[in-house]
């Protein structure tokens, strides 16, 4: 069967978020790519007989969601990193696309921080493309297997689950991680996959 193959990232030296916690944070991506591909292959085992594995089948198919948006998700989250920081272009159609949309770039993301860090529970804060109605929307997921939107693509994805800043921040603190997340961006990468998504 084929495989999912896990990726790496080269991700510089972060304002806040320390090199542990990536370490730590890259061993749970690669649990999820290990997992997706351990799912993938006992559905396969158990679909040799679905009437008497209908329990098993059900299950493997409830967590698949959870494990492959785990994958999916922290590899947006992680390549966002990369080669940063960097800034978005005055020039740039995706930022224009948010002003459309929220009056501003800059209001756009004062109002996406406060929502990834004060919306209660763990889960991401996301931007993404509507592939139908050619447009951004923001919207919060729960853990990740509950809430993802239907056909659209994740431009940018801040996890907020708490192995992504206790260590750092402590619980308190998950305020100043979504700044330093957001301040380590690089907004290329992040214009790159809208220009993917909106191809
Ligand atoms: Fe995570």
């Amino acid at each position: 069967m084929k495989q999912f193959t896990a990726k790496s990232f080269n991700i510089p030296a972060l304002k806040g978020i320390s090199a542990k916690t990536i370490e730590e944070h890259l061993k749970l991506y690669q649990g999820y790519v290990k997992n997706s591909n351990g799912i993938m292959e006992m559905y396969g085992k158990y679909n040799a007989d679905p009437v008497a594995n209908s329990y098993v089948l059900g299950e493997l198919g409830r967590r698949f969601s959870f494990e492959y948006n785990g994958m999916r998700n922290h590899e947006v989250y992680f390549s966002a990193l990369e080669g940063g920081p960097l800034p978005l272009k005055d020039s740039s159609p995706f930022k224009k696309l948010i002003a459309e949309d929220w009056k501003s770039f800059d209001e756009w993301l004062n109002g996406f921080k406060i929502m990834a860090a004060t919306t209660r529970g763990i889960g991401w804060a996301v931007l993404w493309y509507d592939r139908k109605e050619k447009r951004l929307l923001a919207s919060w997921v729960d853990e990740q297997h509950l809430g993802q939107l239907q056909d659209c693509a994740m431009i940018l994805g801040v996890d907020m689950w708490e192995h992504s800043y206790v260590a750092d921040y402590q619980p308190s603190g998950k305020k100043q991680y979504v700044e330093d997340y957001i301040a380590n961006l690089n907004w290329e990468i992040i214009e790159e996959n809208f220009k993917k998504a909106s191809a």
